[in-house]
This record gives C-alpha cells, structure tokens and sequence, in this order.
C-alpha cells in the first residue's frame, strides 16, 4: 500500500527523520569554508573539482544545519505515521547559525559512511547524504540506521538498463511507463535509487553487485507516478514497503519517495534484519 503524506515544510524540524536539499551553485563560492572543522577543511581542500568541492560541502552545510536544528528545537516525536520531512534550504536559512556552531558539527567518514561529531563527541543520530546535479540532500534519523539517494532521471545507455535490472523490475518500469521513454527513464531511476539505497544501509559490498538485488513488492506505478509531472521538490512523500532480495536473503525496508520530472529522492530504513 502506498501513502502520500503531503505537508508544509517545516524549517523547525523537529523529530523523525529530517532532510534537507541545497542547491550547490546558490553557495557563494567559498564563502562557506569557515564553517568546516580543521579536518573536514583540509578535506575539503584536497577534493580535486570546484564542482565535487560544492556538492560535498553543500551536503554538509545542509547536514550541519539540521543537526543545530535539532539540538535548538525539542526533539518532538514521530508522529502515528513515518514520513520523513523535507525543507529547501538556502544561505539565509544557514546564516540562522554562526559559523563557529557549524564548525563545532563535524562530518566524519569510515569507509565513506558519514557520521556525526559534536564538540569532539561521536552522535547516535544516523546521517545521510546524496549529491546529484547541482543539487546536495542531507537527511539526519534517530533509530534505525536511515539512508537517501538523490538521482537526476536523465537518460542512460542501454546497457545500464540492460544490466543492472532483474526481468520482474524490467517489466515494472516498462509498464508504468505506458510507452513513454522519459517516464521510462523515471521509474528505472526510482529502481536505481533503490538499490543504492540498499548498498548505503550496508546490504552489499560494491556497486558492481546491484545487478544482484532485486527490489520485490514494488507499488502500482500510478501511485508514485504523479511526482513524475511536478516541477519542484515538495515535502510531499509516498510511502510504502519493499523487500529487497539477494539469493535468499530478504530484507524488508520502509521507503518514502518524492521528486520531480528530473529528480527522485529516495528515502529508506530497514525494517526489519537481514532474512537468510
Ligand atoms: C555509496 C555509493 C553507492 C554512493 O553512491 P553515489 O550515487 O555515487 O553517490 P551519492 O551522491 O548518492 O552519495 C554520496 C555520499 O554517500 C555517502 N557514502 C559513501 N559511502 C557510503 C557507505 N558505504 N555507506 C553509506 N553512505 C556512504 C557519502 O557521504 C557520500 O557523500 P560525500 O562524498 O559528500 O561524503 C557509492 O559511493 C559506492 O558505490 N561506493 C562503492 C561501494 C561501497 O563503498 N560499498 C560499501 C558498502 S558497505
């Protein structure tokens, strides 16, 4: 079954899992280096593109941002229902916390998995982050371990169709597609955002393995289709279960999704341990 939970976005975030998008090309370039912690700067420094240097520091600015959030606000309660809450940020939402608070926040990596420091503590929330385009989302989640996937819906070769997709998921894009090749592109990015979800919560140990999963009890089409005609992302998700499947280990997840024509923002959380 699919729900839409459809609200105003909330800068006071509150509890729940919370995420948040920034557009990297709004960031004044390099006017935001001062809110690193010395080693997230020299990390920083290293990274070889100005565009990689943005994405990774949009991503987080934003998961700073919602940490402060969430230490300035009470911590709230999940309501009956789990939906993650989506907010747009911008400079002048930033600029609500001083520098030196971001650079209190820091972003560590173990084998790429980021987590948090605060004041030179290590956090229990678990962090998220995802990069596509000019865009960055974080999402930060107490609980269970919580992960999300931006993707662009451009087109791809064929062979990234070919091989990276089960015969039963195949078959799913195509129908919810009704003939149209950019819906096409939408629903085997939706199944791409899936499986890399699964890869982030640790599922799998490499990208060349994705064409191993498969993504079962997939919802109607129709019912996560309508993201496909809007043209901003709104805090307006549909959310539903799936099983992620490899051989004959199952693992049932929760997932919430939003988007537009050009992008899909995949959230998920397992809701239950690896099956064998
Ligand atoms: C993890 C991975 C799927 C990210 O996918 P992507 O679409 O290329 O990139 P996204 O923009 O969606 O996500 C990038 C973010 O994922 C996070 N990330 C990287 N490795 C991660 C991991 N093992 N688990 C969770 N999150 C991870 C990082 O925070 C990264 O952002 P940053 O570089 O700004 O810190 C990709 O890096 C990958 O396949 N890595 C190789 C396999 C791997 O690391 N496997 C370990 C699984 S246990």
């Amino acid at each position: 079954m699919v729900t839409h939970y459809n609200s105003q976005p909330n800068l006071a975030l509150g509890g729940g899992c919370s995420v948040a998008s920034l557009e990297s090309r709004e960031l004044p370039y390099d006017a935001y280096t001062h809110h690193l912690s010395v080693g997230e700067s020299a990390k920083y420094a290293s990274l070889p593109t100005q565009s990689r240097k943005s994405e990774w520091l949009a991503g987080r600015l934003a998961v700073k941002y919602l940490f402060l959030n969430r230490l300035e606000m009470s911590q709230g309660t999940q309501g009956r229902h789990w939906s993650p809450n989506l907010s747009k940020l911008s400079s002048e939402a930033l600029g609500v916390y001083s520098p030196w608070m971001y650079q209190k926040v820091e972003v560590v990596t173990n084998n790429g998995k980021p987590s948090l420091v605060w004041c030179g503590q290590a956090r229990s929330e678990c962090i998220s982050l995802s990069h596509s385009g000019s865009v960055s989302c974080a999402s930060i989640a107490f609980g269970p371990p919580t992960v999300i996937d931006l993707e662009t819906t451009h087109p791809r070769i064929d062979a990234f169709y070919r091989n990276n997709f089960t015969e039963a998921e195949r078959s799913w894009a195509v129908r919810g597609a009704g003939g149209e090749s950019t819906k096409a592109n939408w629903f085997f990015t939706l199944l791409w955002t899936l499986k890399e979800s699964a890869l982030k919560l640790g599922w799998l140990n490499s990208l060349w393995n994705l064409p191993r999963i498969e993504i079962a009890g997939l919802p109607a089409p129709n019912n996560i289709g309508p993201f496909w005609h809007c043209k901003t992302m709104v805090n307006d998700f549909a959310v539903f279960t799936l099983s992620v499947k490899e051989h004959c280990r199952v693992m049932q997840v929760r997932v919430a999704v939003t988007g537009t024509r050009n992008f899909i923002l995949t959230v998920m959380n397992p809701l239950s341990g690896v099956v064998k």
